[in-house]
């Protein structure tokens, strides 16, 4: 599969809607990936669900979204118009078990060009995580997703576990098309004079800055190990946080927490400066992937 370029907006910020989605695709994304749909309505943690750090974001929205056959109807408005910027659509998808995620993944796949498995949500008890941190309901929802739909399907990788390899390798059994990593990292934070975790659900995931060495480590030895294509993602705010996770061996990566922080032109602005980087060296995109590894 081909993109117009390697910077793509992750899930989880602004793909709630497709207008959203379709105005990320305007900002100039490669690919634009939904907020993650699951079969029926849902919605989500009570606030509050997000708390700003000085690292990055902690986040426990309980994947809110308005369920498949909405959300493939906000699909269909916006389709053509993301089509015509030459600007492909992952629809990440996330189900409690195989009957769901078959569903899920059966209905949204005229719409995306790739499903992206959310197999490592870390705060949504029963799903995500609960999934990914084990390898044999891994295998079998990959396995089962793959047999259903003829789009690539790619999983999305959590560092919650202590040997993501088994996880990676369960999931190139049931042959997954590649990797997306990493999903964010389980945290807290507690407000100290109302005494009491400031999130709703007590807990959450952390993206931003201080996740990327984390990601960058799970790339890299996912590239060491596998033959399948990798989407890097966690903490990449600039081209240079970019290109390391490329290094590592990431064909692309996906910039989440940065379209808060850089503004919506953030993809912009980070292929300007893969591009400034790669002219200063002389090497094109393709001669860095997985370099770091020779
Ligand atoms: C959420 O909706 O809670 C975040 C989704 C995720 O972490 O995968």
């Amino acid at each position: 599969m081909k993109f117009k370029n390697p910077v793509f907006l992750a899930s989880g910020i602004m793909g709630e809607t497709g207008s959203s989605l379709k105005r990320m695709a305007k900002e100039g994304a490669g690919a634009v990936t939904t907020k993650s749909i699951g079969l029926n309505p849902n919605p989500g943690h009570k606030n509050p669900t997000i708390v700003e750090l000085d690292i990055g974001l902690l986040n426990a929205m309980g994947l809110p979204n308005p369920g498949v056959n909405s959300y493939i109807e906000e699909l269909e408005e916006v389709r053509d118009f993301i089509k015509k910027l030459d600007t492909k659509i992952i629809g990440s998808i996330y189900g409690k078990n195989e009957e769901e995620f078959i569903e899920v993944a059966k209905k949204i796949e005229e719409y995306v060009d790739l499903i992206e498995l959310n197999i490592s949500c870390p705060h949504a008890k029963g799903y995500g995580m609960a999934i990914g941190q084990d390898p044999d309901l891994s295998h079998s929802i990959c396995k089962a997703v793959k047999k259903s739909v003829s789009v690539p399907v790619f999983a999305k990788l959590t560092p919650n576990v202590s040997n993501i390899l088994e996880i990676a390798e369960a999931l190139v059994e049931a042959k997954v098309d590649g990797f997306v990593a990493i999903n964010t990292v389980r945290g807290m934070a507690i407000d100290i004079r109302a005494k009491k975790p400031i999130l709703s659900n007590k807990f959450g995931g952390l993206s931003g800055k201080a996740i990327k060495p984390i990601g960058v480590k799970v790339v890299y030895d996912l590239y060491e190990n596998f033959d399948k294509p990798i989407i890097g993602v966690g903490g990449i705010y600039t081209g240079e946080d970019a290109i390391e996770y490329i290094m590592a061996g990431a064909s692309a990566v996906q910039v989440g927490t940065a379209v808060y922080v850089r503004g919506y032109d953030v993809f912009k602005k980070i292929c300007e400066e893969i591009k400034k980087f790669l002219e200063e060296e002389n090497l094109k995109l393709k001669d860095i992937i997985g370099i770091a590894h020779e």
